[in-house]
């Protein structure tokens, strides 16, 4: 019988399934219904020491639905980090680990470009029993105009001296949380692995408008008539996220053998989990799914990467993890495979006929001379 049970920067965890940071993980109480319906990991919504300077507005949702209108495809947000205060989340971060102990809770923490701020929030999070940290380097619209979240995350240098800090102060494992919205995300991954995180989170949304409403001629979300770019998330993003978590594979393996990453980007089944575990993902995070579906989601997502793993005879997820990085090439390669394939079929074919010796009926004749013509 296989195992979902695994072990990432020396977290111990029931399963890979780790709530994204956003919505799903906004206060004790939600956190603690992930954990009662079994979730491996929660990220907490991201806080920072002073959230009197987050302001959120409404609405900040936007959906795409697919074509008969009845499934929600693609999600843009405009919401910012966590507007609690800093202090209340500490006691509740206390709770949390009180009530679950064994549940795997991360913080996801923001500060702007200033060392004390950063190695405060970590030592008090760090001193309220968190198990991880988790920098959030890539929100899309949050915070630019105090460089934070993706302003940060698209200059490597600067992302680098922040995980600096972070990693002096911290004696727990630090994820750092990429941006897709970069042409190369192994860049500030790099920077932040050769800081001394643990592992890399990726994606966070990518940099959207969801579209423009033809009575009003306003784009949407429109709040007060006006919008700004959000972040886009859910099943419409996968293929990007994809894309994505194996260039940081690539990367690690080649640069960082040993570091991990948690994966996420539009996972709402087991199986778009095993693609992610195939591509290098070390745990799978989900957090628009977890809107749609709700906690008890978790239990489906365990039971269908079960029976994937069941199906191929895998026992552990080390068993699998990062199978698939092997299948990547050039385009140029893939041209010169696709010509040493047809050569070897027409020589087959070639001494087919020849085997044969004439005694072809008329319908053999015309399929093997189609195939021979057209390789
Ligand atoms: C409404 C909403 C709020 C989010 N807030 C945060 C946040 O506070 N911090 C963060 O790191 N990511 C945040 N995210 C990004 C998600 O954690 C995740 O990286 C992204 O949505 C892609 O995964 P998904 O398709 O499973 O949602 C948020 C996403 C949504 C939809």
């Amino acid at each position: 019988m296989p195992t979902l049970k695994t072990t990432v920067d020396g977290l111990v965890m029931q399963n890979p399934f780790v709530i994204g940071s956003g919505p799903p993980g906004t206060n004790l109480q939600v956190i603690m219904r992930a954990f009662k319906e079994g979730w491996g990991g929660v990220i907490a919504k991201t806080i920072s020491l002073d959230s009197t300077k987050v302001i959120n507005v409404s609405p900040r949702y936007a959906k795409l639905k697919s074509g008969d209108g009845k499934e929600v495809i693609g999600w843009e947000n405009i919401e910012l980090i966590s507007d609690r205060s800093f202090d209340k989340w500490l006691e509740e971060f206390k709770q949390i680990k009180d009530a679950y102990p064994e549940g795997i809770l991360i913080a996801s923490i923001m500060e702007e470009f200033n060392k004390d701020a950063w190695c405060e929030i970590t030592e008090r999070c760090q001193d309220a029993g968190v198990d991880a940290f988790e920098l959030n380097f890539s929100c899309p619209h949050g915070l630019p105009e105090r460089k934070m979240g993706a302003a940060m995350g698209q200059d490597p240098g600067v992302l680098g001296e922040v995980c600096e800090w972070v990693n002096a102060v911290s004696k727990i494992p630090v994820w750092a949380k990429m941006t897709p919205n970069i042409t190369h995300i192994e860049d500030p991954s790099r920077a932040a692995l050769a800081a001394g995180c643990e592992g890399i989170s990726a994606i966070n949304t990518i940099r959207s408008v969801m579209g423009v409403n033809l009575d009003t001629l306003r784009p949407e979300p429109t709040v007060e008539g006006y919008s700004t770019p959000g972040g886009y998330s859910s099943k419409a993003v996968k293929p990007i996220a994809l894309r994505m978590v194996m260039e940081i594979a690539q990367m690690i393996r080649k640069e960082f053998p040993g570091r991990t990453i948690s994966a996420m980007g539009g996972v709402e089944t087991g199986r778009d989990a095993a693609q992610f575990i195939l591509l290098g993902g070390d745990t799978v995070q989900v957090c628009t799914g977890v809107m749609k579906f709700g906690y008890p989601m978790v239990k489906q997502l365990c039971e269908e990467l079960l029976e994937f793993m069941e199906s191929k005879g895998f026992e552990t997820l080390d068993d699998f993890k990062g199978h698939s990085l092997g299948y990547f090439t050039t385009h140029a390669e893939l041209v010169r495979l696709q010509a040493e394939r047809k050569i070897k079929d027409s020589e087959a074919a070639k001494a087919k006929t020849v085997a044969k010796d004439g005694d072809w009926d008329g319908d053999e004749f015309v399929k093997q001379s189609n195939d021979l013509a057209t390789n």
